[in-house]
């Protein structure tokens, strides 16, 4: 996969963070987007500016500082940002082969109808809409390669695609236009070479699950641990290997697809 050009979202911390790690390791060049400020409409620190430096530094050390990863702020609510993102890749490193949606928030912990508008809009924005704006901005550049392609939109849905989560009804929703999203764009680029596919992650520990146990009332994340058939909370690495298999080059036969990556959670 050496030469080959990827933007992931959420790329400051968590999955994304873990994601971006393991695309450089196999020599990929990467844009790390990200908000990296927190958001007003949220009660949970978002990752900062600081977290996102870290992950590019990190991995600039692992990649030999050969230029390979940069950092770029945008927030994927923000069509003209996202754009400008795909345009700064492909102005960096001569083209886009992979754009991977991590980027992603939680709010509820009410009942829908009690919770305040403003997070249930930023729920559905940032969820739904900000992998719509990516995939809508990023794959006209992964059309833009010579053919034969091999382009890859790559997106997080979640457990909560399939499952109906009480307290969390517009992270469900988000979720499962997510998958909805990827099976659509799986059909619409049907002979150009470039494949959509989603991972669903079952509870794994980054910050957004410490989120949920928030709004559960749970002590920490690792009380959702024991819901998990395999009886422990999935680690960003995890997530981040199957993504990097479906970016690379052995997953050709697959697209549209929305696969658990979930320690058995959706059994
Ligand atoms: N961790 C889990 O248990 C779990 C389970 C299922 C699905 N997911 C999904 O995985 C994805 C990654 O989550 P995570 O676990 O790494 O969470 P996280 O909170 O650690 O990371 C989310 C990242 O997205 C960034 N972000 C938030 N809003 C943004 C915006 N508007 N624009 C740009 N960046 C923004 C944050 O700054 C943060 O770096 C999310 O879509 C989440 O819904 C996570």
């Amino acid at each position: 996969m050496t030469g080959r050009v990827a933007l992931v979202t959420g790329a400051a911390r968590g999955i994304g963070a873990a994601t971006v790690r393991a695309l450089v390791t196999e020599g990929w060049s990467v844009l790390a987007v990200d908000r990296a400020t927190d958001d007003p409409d949220l009660p949970y620190p978002m990752a900062s500016r600081a977290d996102l430096d870290r992950v590019v530094s990190e991995n600039c050390s692992r990649a030999g500082d050969s230029g390979r990863v940069q950092g770029y702020v945008a927030d994927v609510r923000d069509h003209a940002a996202l754009a400008s993102a795909v345009a700064e890749a492909e102005r960096r490193w001569g083209g886009l082969d992979a754009a991977i949606a991590c980027a992603g928030v939680i709010a509820g912990g009410v009942p829908l109808w009690q919770m305040p508008t403003s997070q249930q809009q930023a729920v559905l924005d940032i969820d739904l809409g900000g992998v719509i704006t990516l995939a809508a901005v990023s794959i006209p550049a992964l059309l833009r390669r010579p053919e034969p392609r091999s382009g890859r939109f790559l997106a997080i849905a979640s457990s909560a695609a399939t499952r109906g989560m009480p307290m969390l009804a517009t992270y469900c929703a988000a979720k499962a236009g997510v998958a909805g999203l990827i099976r659509a764009l799986g059909a619409e680029l049907g002979g150009t070479g470039i494949t959509a596919n989603a991972v669903s992650p079952g509870s794994t520990d980054s910050p957004i699950l410490a989120e949920s146990a928030r709004l559960y009332g749970l002590p920490d994340a690792q009380s959702f641990a024991v819901q998990q058939p395999f009886g422990r909370l999935l680690h960003p690495d995890e997530i981040a290997a199957t993504l990097l298999f479906l970016a690379g080059s052995a997953s050709t036969g697959i697209t549209g697809a929305v696969l658990p990556v979930d320690g058995g959670l959706s059994l």
